[in-house]
């Protein structure tokens, strides 16, 4: 199985069976060192082994149970609204550098799939932003305009197959969806029988440079390489300041069984609340939207709700199978990081930032960096260049990104000087709460089983929240998760909340 602790398992990360890959025992030294057996880490590990590089993935929890596990997967260059926007605050090369790099990706996944003989449901489909209010219209025709200027070979239309009008939508024809479980363990088994190695359950704590290269602490053990990816979300390591550049957003998903076919299209709506729609296998549709802020939303239950009411009154549904929420980080500029950590060291590089269209994002950063990796120029690299300031244009998102951080780190503290008495929690509920004159993160099971964990991210510090729907601990400053015993789901964090008795 796929998950790693969460309460909520995607359709994928429930589909049973699959390698395993053994935790790494001891140490070991190769060329680079993948942290993160997610899309973009095992596209890129996939890539190097072709080219004779001795590579270790590793992973805390199992191949494709973060984000890759917990996606829509759609493949596509379609990305809501970007491109206006790119092009607004990046002109239009760099701009064209993300199209390219997206619209490339879309056939690089078909190609890995085709000669790995990966069989993961993949399909081709064209991609829509839709509006359905007239005062939208103008929008989806910029973003036509916008991303023809791109190179991207865009339409304008009114038709789609979808149960409920629109007004008009960008169509871009040739996008994919597929199983990403499937994919990725397709890459997996590609990776270990060309002689690279694939570890779960392996956590990466640290990472040191040296003279003798680049040491990745695991615990007991160490990797040592010549460079090391940080593949895994945020970037654990805190230098290059990724949390402070990047905020995580989380959103929810569910996958439906129709009384009929599902429509023929992947579809987004352009305005709120957003509505993504694309069709699965077994007359099936997949629905998202929903997004908020890690931590900013104490109701997340009525983020499921929203989603099955607007599925419920616009599918002929026949039963609602899975319901899952994930998470990604959203730039302020708007371009995901790829590339060096810092400008100092080129031993250690990273990809994050994907907002939310990881699949193709993953992939273009894995191309990327395997051309960094392999000693090849990269037309893309400056464009998505992870150590590159915030254009004027962001820097507003920049300071109010870090200003609402600043705000929970004070403001939450204050909130609990007043918090309930652990004996107040009903079952099934968490929160703050006093326990023996301090407060502690506290969460009682249906057996009324208390579970407590100090209420402190482990991270930088910040007071997590608790996510209702999900059951887990969540921070609202740079989005690290814990599960109700104080297991890191998701990081920045690499350690775990601490018990509380
Ligand atoms: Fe940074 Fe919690 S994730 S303080």
């Amino acid at each position: 199985m796929g998950t790693l602790h969460e309460h909520n398992p995607s359709l994928w990360a429930s589909d049973a069976g699959g390698e395993t890959y053994p935790s790494l025992e001891g140490d070991r030294r190769c060329d680079v060192v993948v942290v993160g057996a997610g899309i973009a880490g095992l596209t890129l590990a996939r890539l190097l082994v072709d080219a004779g590089t001795d590579v270790v993935v590793i992973d805390a929890g199992p191949v494709c149970a973060g984000a890759t596990g917990y996606t829509t997967a759609k493949v596509t260059a379609l990305h809501r609204l970007v491109y206006r926007e790119l092009v607004d605050r990046h002109g239009e090369e760099r701009a064209r550098a993300y199209a390219e790099a997206n619209q490339a990706a879309v056939e690089q996944v078909a190609a890995i799939a085709a000669g790995d003989g990966i069989d993961c449901d993949l399909a081709r489909a064209p991609a829509l932003t839709y509006t359905q209010r007239n005062e939208h219209v103008a929008d989806i025709e910029a973003e036509a305009a916008a991303a023809q200027r791109l190179g991207l070979p865009v339409e304008v239309t009114t038709d789609s197959t979808l149960p409920y009008p629109i007004e008009a939508a960008v169509r871009l024809a040739g996008q994919l969806h597929f199983h990403p479980r499937r994919y990725c363990l397709g890459l997996a088994g590609a990776i270990a029988a060309r002689g690279g190695a694939v570890h779960e359950q392996t956590r990466a704590r640290d990472v040191t440079t040296g003279s003798s290269g680049v040491a990745v602490s695991i615990g007991d053990a160490t990797i040592t390489a010549d460079r090391v990816v940080l593949a895994s979300h945020l970037p654990f390591l805190d230098r290059g300041g990724f949390f402070a550049r990047a905020h995580p957003q989380r959103s929810y998903a569910l996958a439906a069984r129709l009384r009929g076919p599902a429509p023929a299209e992947m579809v987004i709506s352009a305005e709120e609340p957003t509505r993504s729609v694309r069709p699965a296998p077994g007359d099936r549709v997949i629905v998202g939207g929903e997004g908020h802020k890690t931590g900013h939303d104490p109701d997340t239950p009525r983020r499921y709700a929203a989603l099955e009411a607007w599925t419920q009154a616009v599918f002929d549904v026949e039963t609602i199978d899975y319901g899952w929420s994930t998470q990604d980080y959203e730039t302020v500029d708007g371009m995901p990081y790829v590339g060096r950590l810092t400008r100092r060291d080129d031993r250690v590089l990273v990809a994050t930032g994907f907002r939310k269209w990881g699949m193709t994002n993953g992939t273009a950063a894995a191309h990327l960096l395997a051309d960094t990796l392999l000693g090849r120029d990269n037309p893309w690299a400056d464009a998505f260049d992870a150590t590159r300031l915030a254009p004027r244009a962001s820097i507003a998102e920049l300071v109010r990104a870090n200003a609402d951080v600043a705000r929970r780190f004070v403001g939450d503290r204050v909130a609990t000087l007043r918090a309930r008495p652990a004996a107040a929690l009903r079952a099934g509920e968490g929160g703050v709460v006093r326990h023996d004159g301090t407060n502690i993160a506290a969460f009682r099971d249906d057996a009324r089983t208390l579970h407590a964990v100090s209420a402190t991210c482990t991270h930088l510090g910040c007071r997590v929240t608790f996510n209702p729907a999900e059951r887990s601990w969540d921070c609202p400053c740079h989005g690290s998760r814990f599960d109700v015993e104080g297991r890191v789901l998701e990081g920045p964090a690499v350690r775990d909340l601490t018990p509380e008795s």
